[in-house]
């Protein structure tokens, strides 16, 4: 049972923002609660996808405050969400398919060495370990994500 009493983890408080004429989100506020799993369900164009696009920093809300663990802060970008541990699944298929496993799974968090430069065998590896736990049979870790699987 999650204890909803405390400090919400996520609070989005009083959420705008349109589009032209068109108000995608209006004055919504959700509290998010540590170990709570929450279904936002609407129907076509209802907001859904741009509230959570306020809150992952791909938006940015024309009106209203994100705070985490009771503090405001500046989500302006989805590297600032990241920052805050915020991470979002689209709905959509979202690979870069000119381009291998690791690399699509370490998109714009890539591994470095010492040197700076990116580790692809490091990315492999750690991609390796995460395949033998979502699907053993894959195989194809050094070809790009379209390559047809035989
Ligand atoms: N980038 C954009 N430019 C203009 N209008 C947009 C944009 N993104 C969303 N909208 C509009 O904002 C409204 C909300 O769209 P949104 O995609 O958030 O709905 P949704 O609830 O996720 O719908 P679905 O269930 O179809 O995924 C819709 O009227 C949509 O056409
Ligand atoms: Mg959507």
């Amino acid at each position: 049972m999650v204890d909803r009493t405390g400090t919400p983890l996520v609070e989005l408080r009083d959420i705008s923002i349109s589009f032209g004429g068109i108000k995608a989100v209006d004055h919504v506020t959700v509290d998010l609660y540590p170990g709570e799993v929450v279904g936002l369900l609407g129907h076509n164009g209802a907001g859904k996808s741009t509230l959570i696009k306020c809150l992952s920093g791909a938006y940015k809300a024309d009106q209203g405050d994100i705070l985490i663990n009771g503090q405001k802060v500046e989500i302006n970008n989805p590297r600032d969400a990241r920052s805050q541990n915020i991470e979002t699944i689209y709905q959509t298929l979202a690979l870069a398919d000119n381009l291998d496993a690791a690399s699509n799974l370490f998109l714009g968090r890539e591994l470095v060495n010492g040197l700076g430069f990116v580790d692809e065998t490091k990315m492999e590896a750690e991609t390796r370990k995460i395949m033998a736990r979502l699907n053993p049979n894959f195989r194809k870790f050094n070809v790009p994500v379209s390559m047809p699987r035989s």
